[in-house]
C-alpha cells in the first residue's frame, strides 16, 4: 500500500487532451520567434502563433526586496484575424498546469471562432510550467522556490501581462474575454471574479471550482467514472469492479508478480502489483474523462465514445475468462489503440507535458478530497486530511491549507452569492466527465449560465470543430458564441453612453 497516496496525486492531475506542439520553441528571454501552429477546423488548416517572453514579477503580493525578481513568462499570440479599430476583442486563454503550446494546440475552439469576432488570440503560460520557470532548472528544488507557485500569483501574472499587452498594442478599450478548460477554466472563472476591470467575461469549460472542502460529495468523482461504465454495460461495470480482488489475490502468491507481469505483457518484470492497479485505474479514469463523441488523438489516441468500446471488449470475451484478464483487455484499448505497442511499461511513466507541478499545487491549496464508495467500480477507499497532510509534509515540508480556496474564491452557496454579485460567465460541462460533478451545473443568473450536455466529456466544446461533431455539440458551441456576442454588444453600448 506504500504507493497509495502518491498514486492519488497522479489521478488528480487534470489530464487534458494531448497533442504535441508541431515545433518546439526555444527559451529566448525577451525575444520571440514564430513557432507554434494550431490546427483549425477538421485539423487541416493550421494558423501560426508567435512566442513571446514577458518579464514578470516573482511575487505580486509583498514588497520584500526579492519579490521584484523578474522571470520570463511565455505567451503565444496570433493577430491575423484581429481588427482592433473595428472593435475586435482580445481572447485570452488562462494557461493551466502544463506547457502552453499543448493547451493552445488543443483549444481549437478559440481559433475557430476568432475570424467571426475579429479577435486577437493570446495564450498565456502558467508560472512554473513549460518555459515559464521563475528559478530555471531549480524551480522545483524545494518549498523555498515552489512557494511562489499558487493560483493567486498566476491570476496576478495574467492581469499584469494583459495590461502590459494592451498598453503596447494601444488597445486600451479592446474588451478581453478569458477562456480556460479544467484548472485553466477555474482560473478563467476566478479571474472574472477577481479582475472584472480586466476581463468582461469568462468561458470556463469543465472547471471543477466546487471540488473543494465539503461542497461536492467526496465520492462523486469515482461514482461518475463508474456511472459511465455502468451506462455502457452493467456487466462491464461488474467485471471491472470484481477485477481488483483478483489482482489483490495474486499479490499474495509467491509467483504472483511474475503472473501479473505476464498477464499485463510488461516490458520489464514488475516490482509491485500496485503498478498494475495504477495502470488499470488510470486507463479507466482518463477514458471516462475523454469519452468524446469523435475519434481523438490525446496522450493516447482513442476511438469515438471509448468507454463503450472498452465495454464491448469486456462483453465480447468468453464467460470463463478471469475478470482481471478482461479488465486488462479493456485497458489495452487506452494504451494500444494504435496497435503498435510490443509490450507495456507499467512502471516509471514519463511526463512529456510538464504536468508534475500539480503535485505541489495539490499538496498546498488544491486539496480535492476524493473517496471511492462501495458502489463505485474501484476498491472502496477513504480520505483523511491528517494522512494527506503528513504525506505532503514529508514530500515538500509544507502542510496543505484545505480551506484556503473556498476562503479566497468562495464556492459554498455559489448560486446565492454570484446571483447578487457576478456576471458574464459561462460554465460548460459534459456529464460523461467525472470532473463535471464539481462544476457549476445550474444557471445562476441571466448572465451566469451553465451549459450542460449529457454526452459531453472533459471540455469537449473547446476542441476544434470536426465534420463528425454531433448536433448537441454544434448547438453548445453556437450558444457559447451567441452569449459572448451579447457580452461584447453590451460592452460597446456601455462605452458609447460615456
Ligand atoms: C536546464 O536543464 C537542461 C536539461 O537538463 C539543460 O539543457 C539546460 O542547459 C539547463 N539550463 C540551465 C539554465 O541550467
Ligand atoms: C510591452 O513592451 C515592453 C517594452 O518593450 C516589454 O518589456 C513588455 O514585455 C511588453 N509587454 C508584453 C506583454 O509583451
Ligand atoms: C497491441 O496491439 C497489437 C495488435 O492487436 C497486438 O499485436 C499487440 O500484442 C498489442 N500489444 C500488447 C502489449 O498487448
Ligand atoms: C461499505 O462496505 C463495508 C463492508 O461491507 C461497510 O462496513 C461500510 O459501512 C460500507 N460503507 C458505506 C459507505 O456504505
Ligand atoms: C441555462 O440557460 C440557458 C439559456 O440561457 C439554457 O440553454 C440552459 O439549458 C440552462 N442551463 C441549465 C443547466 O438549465
Amino acid at each position: 500500500m506504500a504507493s497509495f497516496s502518491s498514486y492519488i496525486f497522479l489521478i488528480i492531475l487534470f489530464i487534458i487532451s494531448v497533442g504535441a506542439s508541431e515545433i518546439k520553441s526555444i527559451y529566448l528571454p525577451g525575444t520571440y520567434q514564430s513557432s507554434l501552429l494550431v490546427k483549425k477546423h477538421d485539423e487541416k488548416t493550421k494558423i501560426p502563433f508567435k512566442t513571446h517572453y514577458f518579464p514578470q514579477i516573482l511575487d505580486h503580493f509583498t514588497f520584500l526586496p526579492k519579490s521584484s525578481k523578474v522571470f520570463y513568462q511565455k505567451y503565444l499570440i496570433n493577430d491575423q484575424y484581429w481588427h482592433k479599430e473595428g472593435g475586435g476583442p482580445i481572447f485570452v486563454y488562462t494557461g493551466n498546469e502544463g506547457n502552453i503550446d499543448w493547451f493552445a494546440v488543443n483549444t481549437g475552439f478559440m481559433v475557430d471562432i476568432a475570424p467571426k469576432f475579429n479577435a486577437l488570440l493570446v495564450f498565456i503560460e502558467h508560472r512554473f510550467y513549460g518555459d515559464s520557470m521563475p528559478f530555471g532548472n531549480n524551480s522545483y528544488k524545494s518549498a523555498k522556490t515552489l512557494g511562489y507557485l499558487n493560483s493567486q500569483q498566476a491570476l496576478a501574472d495574467y492581469a499584469v501581462l494583459i495590461r502590459s499587452l494592451k498598453q503596447n498594442l494601444s488597445s486600451d478599450s479592446s474588451p478581453v474575454v478569458v477562456f480556460g478548460g479544467s484548472y485553466g477554466g477555474m482560473l478563467a472563472a476566478w479571474f472574472r471574479l477577481k479582475y472584472p476591470h480586466i476581463a468582461i467575461g469568462a468561458v470556463a469549460s469543465s472547471a471543477p471550482i466546487l471540488q473543494f472542502d465539503k461542497i461536492t460529495p467526496w465520492s462523486s468523482f469515482y461514482d461518475a467514472v463508474s456511472q459511465d461504465f455502468k451506462d455502457a454495460s452493467l456487466n462491464c461495470y461488474k467485471v471491472i469492479k470484481g477485477s481488483w480482488a483478483e489482482l489483490d489475490a495474486l499479490s499474495t502468491h509467491d509467483d504472483g508478480l511474475i503472473e501479473v507481469s505476464k498477464l499485463f505483457r510488461t516490458c520489464k518484470a514488475l516490482h509491485s502489483v500496485y503498478s498494475a492497479r495504477d495502470w488499470l485505474w488510470e486507463a479507466f479514469v482518463y477514458t471516462a474523462m475523454v469519452n468524446y463523441p469523435t475519434e481523438a488523438n490525446f496522450m493516447m489516441p482513442l476511438p469515438a465514445y471509448p468507454v463503450e468500446e472498452m465495454c464491448k471488449i469486456i462483453d465480447g470475451l468468453p464467460k470463463g475468462a478471469s475478470k482481471l484478464s478482461k479488465a486488462f483487455a479493456a485497458a489495452s484499448l487506452y494504451y494500444n489503440y494504435t496497435q503498435t505497442e510490443k509490450c507495456f511499461n507499467l512502471e516509471g511513466g514519463t511526463d512529456s507535458h510538464g504536468l508534475h507541478g500539480w503535485d505541489w499545487q495539490a499538496c498546498t491549496e488544491m486539496v480535492m478530497p476524493m473517496t471511492c464508495s462501495n458502489e463505485s467500480m474501484f476498491p472502496p477507499s477513504s480520505f483523511s486530511h491528517k494522512e494527506f497532510s503528513q504525506d505532503c509534509k514529508k514530500q515538500y515540508g509544507v502542510k496543505p491549507r484545505p480551506h484556503w480556496i473556498t476562503t479566497e474564491f468562495g464556492g459554498y452557496r455559489i448560486e446565492q452569492v454570484l446571483k447578487r454579485f457576478g456576471s458574464n460567465m459561462i460554465f460548460s460541462n459534459g456529464m460523461q466527465d467525472p470532473w463535471s460533478r464539481g462544476g457549476v451545473l445550474k444557471n445562476i443568473s441571466s448572465s451566469i449560465v451553465a451549459l450542460v450536455t449529457q454526452k459531453g466529456a472533459h471540455h469537449v466544446d473547446f476542441r476544434s470543430e470536426t465534420k463528425n461533431d454531433p448536433d448537441w455539440l454544434i448547438m453548445q458551441r453556437k450558444q457559447e458564441v451567441a452569449i459572448i456576442e451579447k457580452w461584447l454588444e453590451e460592452y460597446y453600448n456601455d462605452l458609447k453612453q460615456n
